[in-house]
């Protein structure tokens, strides 16, 4: 009989490849199965995010809870990037965690799952050649991680101490996972890494070709089966004319952009070393709306940074109603290990910055509601991916909207024409017209 495989994935896209890794070497190496049910399963991990204090101090009694109801014997893992910056200290906290395998280092699960009390959490690991085995959470789409780590220094982010420094994964083993992956059914390539523009910089092997990402993306664009490609995430910075304009022009691509601004402010920009200016993040925002209308931008911000003002906090505002964003990732801001800013000494108030989150949640939920309405008859062209609970199926436009009909069931793993007759905030519900 199969051993059973219970899995919790927090934190962002690079983690949920992670997982899908891990389940692949479980189930293709180890004979495991996975399961929903975590009380039935002989093996719990829970792949883990550090980005924000607050995942962190839920690990504990989150780890408390599972070895309460887990089964006799099973064994507990920690992995990502908690377990990277915590590494043994997990032991000593909660001395049921079996292993801790940090999250430069998923390629060891083998080994960590057949030894006691291993740890494994070194970031200068180089796995970017590492043959993973085949899992995916979606027939549909397929993520295909193009780098490793990050090399930016952003003095608010803990990643560069949990995944360490940028390796570029070299493009033929690019291409060949995302070739297999469109063969099987995976219509959409959904390209991954800490800062993919900044593909190219750095390779294992150093007579790796001389590319970056726009190369990059259109060695993937001629693979037949590979219908879209979406990537995430880029970084304002890399924002060159060649990269705006393959988006604008390469038909595969997607016409969606993640575009981090975090702030609004060139003083605060500075103090976070983001390494552009309000005008440059304006003008790569700016100069992409008018390349292609219908492209949507999305963004994440950090508001009370360390010396965040009142004025500060108006540039902020400033550049959302300059850009009109169609998706606002926000967030308060909170002092990691490990990095500058939690040393600086100007720390803002929290109740300051929670007043700041408001306001600025409230204008864009304004901003939402004027760019719902202008979806209104509009065509788009929709990959269905999912069947929901309320049997609706459920697809993204090529501009990341959220769309919902009523349809076939045989239409999942299909692109089709939908005119858009009731647009809400969250979700576009329509009509298939081809
Ligand atoms: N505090 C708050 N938000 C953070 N992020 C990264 N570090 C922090 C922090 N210390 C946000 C950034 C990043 C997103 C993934 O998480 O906006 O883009
Ligand atoms: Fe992803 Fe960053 Fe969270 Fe790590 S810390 S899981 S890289 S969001």
């Amino acid at each position: 009989m199969s051993k059973k495989l219970y899995i919790e994935t927090l934190g962002c896209a690079m983690n949920v490849r992670d997982s899908e890794h891990i389940v692949a070497e479980l189930q293709n190496k180890e004979g495991y199965r996975l399961i929903d049910d975590a009380t039935q399963a002989d093996l719990i991990l829970i792949n883990t995010c550090s980005v924000r204090e607050k995942p962190v101090s839920k690990l504990f009694s989150e780890i408390g809870v599972f070895n309460k109801k887990k089964k006799a014997g099973a064994k507990i893992g920690i992995c990502g990037c908690t377990a990277s910056h915590l590494g043994e200290e997990i032991f000593k906290r909660a001395p049921e965690v079996n292993f801790v395998l940090g999250a430069r280092n998923v390629s060891k699960i083998s080994q960590a799952i057949k030894s006691e009390k291993y740890v494994s959490v070194d970031i200068d690991y180089d796995e970017s050649s590492f043959a993973f085995g085949d899992f995916r959470n979606s027939k549909y789409k397929a993520f295909v991680n193009i780098s490793i780590g990050c090399d930016k220094k952003c003095t608010y982010c803990i990643v560069p101490n949990t995944r360490g420094e940028e390796i570029s994964i070299p493009a033929e083993l690019i291409v060949k996972e995302a070739k297999k992956a469109a063969q099987n059914g995976a219509k959409e390539i959904f390209l991954l890494g800490q800062n993919v523009n900044n593909y190219g910089r750095r390779f294992s092997d150093k007579n790796h070709k001389k590319m970056d990402f726009s190369d990059l993306l259109n060695m993937i664009s001629q693979i037949d089966e590979v219908k879209r490609i979406r990537f995430t995430s880029p970084h304002p910075l890399h924002m060159d004319d060649k990269f705006l304009d393959i988006f604008a022009s390469n038909p595969k691509i997607c016409k969606s952009m993640h575009m981090p601004l975090q702030s609004g402010s060139t003083r605060v920009l500075e103090m976070m070393k983001r390494g552009y200016s309000k005008e440059w993040f304006l003008n790569r925002a700016l100069k992409l709306r008018q390349m292609v209308p219908d492209a949507s931008i999305s963004t994440d911000i950090i508001v009370g940074f360390p010396g965040e003002s009142d004025e500060d906090f108006e540039d902020t505002l400033d550049v959302i109603k300059k850009v009109n964003f169609e998706q606002i990732f926000s967030f308060k801001y909170s002092p990691r290990p490990l990095t500058k800013a939690a040393e600086f000494v100007n720390q803002v108030n929290s109740k300051v910055a929670s007043k700041r989150l408001q306001r600025l949640q409230d204008l864009q939920q304004d901003i939402l509601d004027e760019i719902s309405k202008k979806h209104l008859n509009r065509v788009y062209e929709v990959y269905f991916e999912e069947k929901r609970d309320n049997d609706m199926l459920a697809g993204r436009s090529d501009n990341n909207a959220l769309v919902q009909i009523e349809g076939k069931d045989e239409w999942l793993g299909s692109i089709k024409k939908v005119k858009i007759t009731n647009p809400k905030r969250l979700s576009l519900y329509g009509e298939v017209l081809s």
